[in-house]
């Protein structure tokens, strides 16, 4: 169970793949039991991913930062991205934990995961122009395309159905996964709160990246990745979050979400 997982800090590897021929019978068979296997796993059994370098596009903002100041904290090594070098370098000394800045480019050259934190607004361009660095990573995108005005924040809706719909698009060799939507920066980059007590929905087409998302989101103290469907239904989960301001305005809060019964 992913509480006694954080608790202990034990996530196992996953099995390695198999390399025979897709057009061998016996394979054939075999990628069916293995499918089957799969299914029966354990949910919770999740991969080690503290090996793994963390890049934030859009580092030097309040998600980003926050963001990069928790996974670091529990010692995974993290670089932050900004369009201008220099400030990401600044904003890495002030987080420290061994983070480190680059300009978004050789943030995403250099990581194995690369979480999107800009604003909505620059996400297409953003990504675009990094598609080649962004070949073959695994991409969290985890931008809440809202609107605002006199009522308060509402949700947007993108042509291809979602900002994570839209990444997966413009990034066609890319992994592209949806989590991290409803985490409040306030509390990430507060060094006084010490877990953040959230669920986190995570979202992709690939089991193994999502479960790998997941494992991500398991680092961070309090905090628990579960996985919530295809990037299909990932316009819902953005948009949750024009509800979540709502409730922080009214109530004075910073509110996160929790799945009862997983
Ligand atoms: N804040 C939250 O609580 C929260 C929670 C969950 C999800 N999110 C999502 O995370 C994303 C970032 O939120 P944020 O509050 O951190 O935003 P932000 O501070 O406005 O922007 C983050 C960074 O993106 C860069 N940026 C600004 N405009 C850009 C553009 N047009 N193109 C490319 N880069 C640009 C800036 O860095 P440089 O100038 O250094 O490049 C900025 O520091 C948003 O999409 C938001 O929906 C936020």
């Amino acid at each position: 169970m992913i509480r006694g997982l954080a608790a202990h800090g034990t996530i196992t590897a996953m099995t390695t793949a198999d390399h025979a021929p897709a057009s061998d019978p016996a394979f054939s068979e075999n990628a069916a039991t293995r499918a089957k296997a799969a299914l029966k796993r354990d949910p919770w059994d999740l991969p080690d991913v503290s090996g793994h370098v963390v890049g934030v596009l859009g580092g030097t903002g309040d998600q980003g930062r926050g963001l990069a100041y928790r996974l670091a904290k529990a010692g995974q090594k993290v670089i932050i991205g900004s369009r201008a070098a220099d400030r990401a370098q600044t904003a890495a000394a002030e987080l420290g934990h061994g983070v480190e800045g680059a300009d978004n480019a050789e943030c995403a050259r250099r990581s194995d995961i690369v979480i999107v934190a800009v604003p909505w607004d620059g996400h297409a361009k953003t990504l675009e122009s990094l598609r080649e660095e962004l070949t073959g990573k695994l991409v969290i995108d985890c931008v809440n395309p809202l609107g605002f005005d006199k009522k308060g924040a509402y949700a947007l809706k993108p042509e291809e159905g979602s900002a994570a719909e839209q990444a997966a698009v413009l990034l066609p060799e890319s992994r592209v996964t949806a989590a991290f939507h409803h985490l409040s920066a306030v509390l990430l980059q507060d060094p006084d709160t010490h877990e953040i007590d959230t669920d986190v929905m995570v979202l992709g087409e690939s089991r193994a990246d999502t479960d790998l998302v997941q494992a991500l989101a398991g680092r961070i103290p309090g905090m628990r990745g579960v996985f919530a469907g295809r990037l299909r239904n990932a316009h819902q989960v953005e948009s949750l979050v024009a509800n979540l301001i709502s409730v922080n305005r009214r109530y004075k809060a910073h509110a996160g979400v929790r799945l009862t019964d997983v």
